[in-house]
């Protein structure tokens, strides 16, 4: 996504579908005041080469922003009663197994062993910085958060898929299941706590 600030100081907002590991990304577009990046770069497989496509769609003075990193979210205590306590680190644990797998098959990739601040540097852009946003929604949750944390829960889950041992599938199939005593979405103690983190750097 790209955005401008016209001469009235409005906001002019631009989406590009296209593929950021091609040569000729971004090729004939207007030169941008702000690239947004969101947990895309990470999927490229010359991750250093893609920042510095999304860095050359900038103006001079204009800003790349990249979401990676972070702190993946949290949203149940440790101990369920259902199932072996840690299921959620389990998960997370299979969840960054499957990163890794998925960056080694990418046809093509590069590694990159340095961070997204020094990747926004060596892109050729200064003040690379970075901040993080808290996401904070505490027990006991509301209805949104029930339903969020369901989702998680959920995507999760698929995400990991066969890595999944048999009894926490059985766990998650219990507490997955709205007609349940089990059901996680009727629980009091389930939260969202985790942080995006922006990486920022000027052309
Ligand atoms: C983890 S999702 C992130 C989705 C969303 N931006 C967000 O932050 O929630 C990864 C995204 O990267 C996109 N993506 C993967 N490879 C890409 C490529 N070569 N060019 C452009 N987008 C790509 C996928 O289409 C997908 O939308």
């Amino acid at each position: 996504m790209k955005a401008a600030l016209d001469g009235d100081d409005r906001v002019r907002v631009e989406i590009v579908t296209a593929d950021a590991a091609a040569e000729d990304f971004g090729a004939g577009l207007p030169a941008a005041d702000l690239v947004w990046a969101s947990r895309m770069v990470h999927h490229l497989p010359d991750q250093q080469a893609g920042v510095a496509r999304l860095a050359g769609l900038l103006r001079p003075g204009g800003r790349l922003a990249l979401a990676e990193g972070g702190v993946s979210a949290r949203c149940l205590p440790w101990e369920l009663g259902v199932g072996a306590p840690g299921l959620q680190d389990r998960l997370l644990g299979l969840r960054d197994a499957g990163f890794a797998q998925m960056r080694t098959e990418i046809t093509g990739a590069v590694s990159m062993p340095y961070g997204w601040n020094v990747a926004l540097t060596r892109a050729g852009l200064a003040e690379a910085t970075s901040f993080s946003v808290l996401t904070d929604h505490p027990a006991p949750p509301t209805p949104a958060v029930r339903e969020s944390v369901v989702a998680w829960l959920t995507g999760l889950s698929e995400r990991v898929g066969e890595r999944l041992g048999e009894p926490d599938r059985a766990t998650i199939a219990a507490l997955l299941d709205r007609s349940a005593d089990t059901y996680i979405g009727a629980r009091e103690d389930i939260y969202i706590l985790g942080t995006t983190t922006v990486f920022v750097g000027r052309r």
